[in-house]
C-alpha cells in the first residue's frame, strides 16, 4: 500500500473508534520476526531488528489513542531454546532500545514496568532496565509493561511459593488466599487483566504468556508478521474489539 494511500485508512480507521470503549490494557505477543526475515533471505536478528520498529509504531498508536497499559511479550522462560547468538542478541535489544528510545517515553509520561526474571539477563541489561524503571518510575501516563523471561507458569510457582512461605510463617491463613490475593503476587501486581491479547505471526496459541490474567481477556490473531505488523493492524484489532461482547459468563441481552 502507497503510504499516502495508509495514512487515508489510518485516519479512517481512527475515526470509526470509540474513544469510550478503549481497552484499557492491551497485551501483545510479539512474534513472526524470524519467518519474516527468512522470507527476505536475511539472518534471524535482522526481524528483530525490524520488530522493533513496529513496537515503536504501536506505543505511539497507543499513547495517541489514550490506552492505559500496554503488556509486550518480549522473551519468555522457553526462548532459552535458542542458539546461543540469538539468546544473546535479543538480550542486547533491550538495552539498545532504551538508550534511542527511553527520553521519547519520557516525554510521553510514559511508565515502564517488567514482569519475568532480569536477574537471569546480562548485567548490563539490568542496568538499563533499572535505569528506566527509576527515570519512569514517578510518571504518570501509560503503562508500558514489559514481559523479559517471563513465563505464565513460571510467574504462577513464584506466587504459590511466596503465598506458601506466608501460610507456613504463619502470616496468612489458607482461608484468606483469594483471587484478589493471589492476583497480588503475579508480576501484574495490581494491574487489571489484558481487555485485549494480540497475537500476530498466525500462530494460534498463547505459548505461556499471562496464563492466570487471560482467563476473560478478548483473543485477536492476525497472519502478519510482527514487523509488518502496522498502525492500520493495531486500529483494526481495537475495533474487531469494540465490536465484542463481554459477557464474564453472565448474559447481557435476555
Ligand atoms: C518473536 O519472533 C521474537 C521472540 C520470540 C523473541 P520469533 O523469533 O519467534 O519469530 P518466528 O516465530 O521464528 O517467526
Ligand atoms: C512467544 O513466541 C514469545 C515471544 C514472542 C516473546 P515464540 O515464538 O517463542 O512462541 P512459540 O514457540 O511459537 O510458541
Ligand atoms: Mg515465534
Amino acid at each position: 500500500m502507497l503510504s499516502r494511500d495508509r495514512k487515508k485508512n489510518e485516519t479512517e480507521l481512527t475515526r470509526l473508534i470509540s474513544a469510550e470503549k478503549l481497552p484499557g490494557h492491551v497485551a501483545i505477543i510479539m512474534d513472526g520476526n524470524g519467518r519474516w526475515a527468512r522470507k527476505r533471505g536475511l539472518p534471524r536478528i535482522a526481524g528483530h531488528r525490524a520488530g522493533i520498529n513496529t513496537l515503536k509504531e504501536v506505543i505511539t498508536c497507543s499513547y495517541e489513542l489514550g490506552i492505559s497499559i500496554v503488556t509486550l511479550y518480549a522473551f519468555s522462560t522457553e526462548n532459552w531454546k535458542r542458539p546461543r547468538w540469538e539468546v544473546e542478541f535479543l538480550m542486547s535489544l533491550p538495552g539498545e532500545y532504551l538508550h534511542k528510545e527511553l527520553q521519547s517515553l519520557i516525554e510521553k509520561n510514559i511508565i515502564i514496568k517488567t514482569m519475568g526474571n532480569l536477574e537471569q539477563l546480562p548485567e548490563v541489561t539490568q542496568r538499563a532496565i533499572n535505569n528506566a524503571l527509576e527515570a519512569t518510575r514517578d510518571n504518570s501516563g501509560m503503562i508500558l509493561n514489559f514481559a523479559l523471561n517471563y513465563g505464565g507458569r513460571n510467574e504462577i510457582l513464584n506466587a504459590v511459593r511466596k503465598i506458601a512461605a506466608r501460610v507456613k510463617e504463619g502470616s496468612l491463613k489458607t482461608e484468606e488466599i483469594s483471587e484478589d490475593l493471589f492476583a497480588g503476587y503475579l508480576d501484574t501486581g495490581g494491574l487489571p487483566d489484558p481487555d485485549l491479547l494480540i497475537r500476530p505471526s498466525g500462530e494460534l496459541r498463547i505459548s505461556n504468556f499471562l496464563l492466570w490474567q487471560l482467563a476473560y481477556t478478548e483473543l485477536w490473531f492476525t497472519r502478519i508478521l510482527w514487523p509488518d505488523f502496522k498502525k492500520e493492524h493495531f486500529l483494526k484489532a481495537i475495533l474487531d474489539y469494540q465490536e465484542r461482547e463481554r459477557r464474564f459468563g453472565g448474559i447481557n441481552k435476555l
